[in-house]
């Protein structure tokens, strides 16, 4: 478990979508470590994400099954059932047949953790996860990060919530364009270090 940390602009995103492979880095390098694409789930900030295409929520999950349904083009009755288990494990049970523009901000969060879950990867990157959301949702979607962990998946998750990080993460990147610091969240999170990045809290 890794918060990213830093001011608005610092370049969180830029790093999260460079992990993921989204582009390449002008300068420097990505090392991955033998992780191919498909061991990587991303969930990007909320602002980029465009909630009036018309799509129902069972299929945003099924999309995170993509990968896996190899030996057909078709889903199987075990695939829509890992949906809906899915569904139950994030709270929208019985939500499947709804149109994504029907869900409110934490019903959508909800759901596009359950894609993550779907996609089963072993690194998940979670981009502001919980800007904007709810506390019952931010509580419930926290249990399903821990879950995660515990399970030996490794978790990359930019964050605003410095208490939040504390108690969660045990280590921290902290960047504002450049690194600050990183490893272990107490000794990143530093006033010294908090004051470098120019990061107020
Ligand atoms: N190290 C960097 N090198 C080049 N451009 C950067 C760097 N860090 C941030 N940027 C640019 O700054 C802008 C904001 O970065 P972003 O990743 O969205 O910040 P954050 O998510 O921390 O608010 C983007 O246009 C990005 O291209
Ligand atoms: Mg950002």
């Amino acid at each position: 478990m890794t918060a990213v940390v830093g001011p608005n602009g610092g370049g969180k995103s830029t790093l999260i979508k460079l992990i993921a492979g989204l582009f390449d880095p002008s300068d420097g390098k990505i090392k991955r470590h033998g992780l191919e694409p498909s061991d990587i789930a991303y969930l990007a900030q909320r602002t980029e994400i465009d909630r009036t295409f018309p799509i129902k929520v069972e299929d945003v999950v099924a999309m995170g099954l993509w990968p896996k349904v190899t030996s057909s083009t078709r889903y199987t009755k075990n695939h829509h059932h890992d949906v809906q288990d899915i569904l139950d494990k994030v709270g929208l049970s019985g939500m499947g047949r709804r149109s994504i523009a029907q869900l409110s901000g934490g019903q959508l969060q909800r759901l596009f953790f359950g894609r993550v879950m779907a996609q089963d990867a072993k690194l998940i990157l979670l981009d502001e996860p919980f800007a904007g959301i709810d506390q019952p949702t931010v509580s419930h979607l926290i249990g399903l990060i821990q879950a995660w962990h515990k399970s030996g998946k490794t978790v990359v998750a930019v964050l605003h919530d410095i208490n939040l990080v504390r108690a969660l993460f045990p280590e921290t990147i902290l960047i504002a364009r450049s690194l600050i610091a990183s490893g272990l969240t107490d000794q990143v999170l530093t006033p010294e270090n908090l004051t470098k990045a120019a990061f107020n809290v």
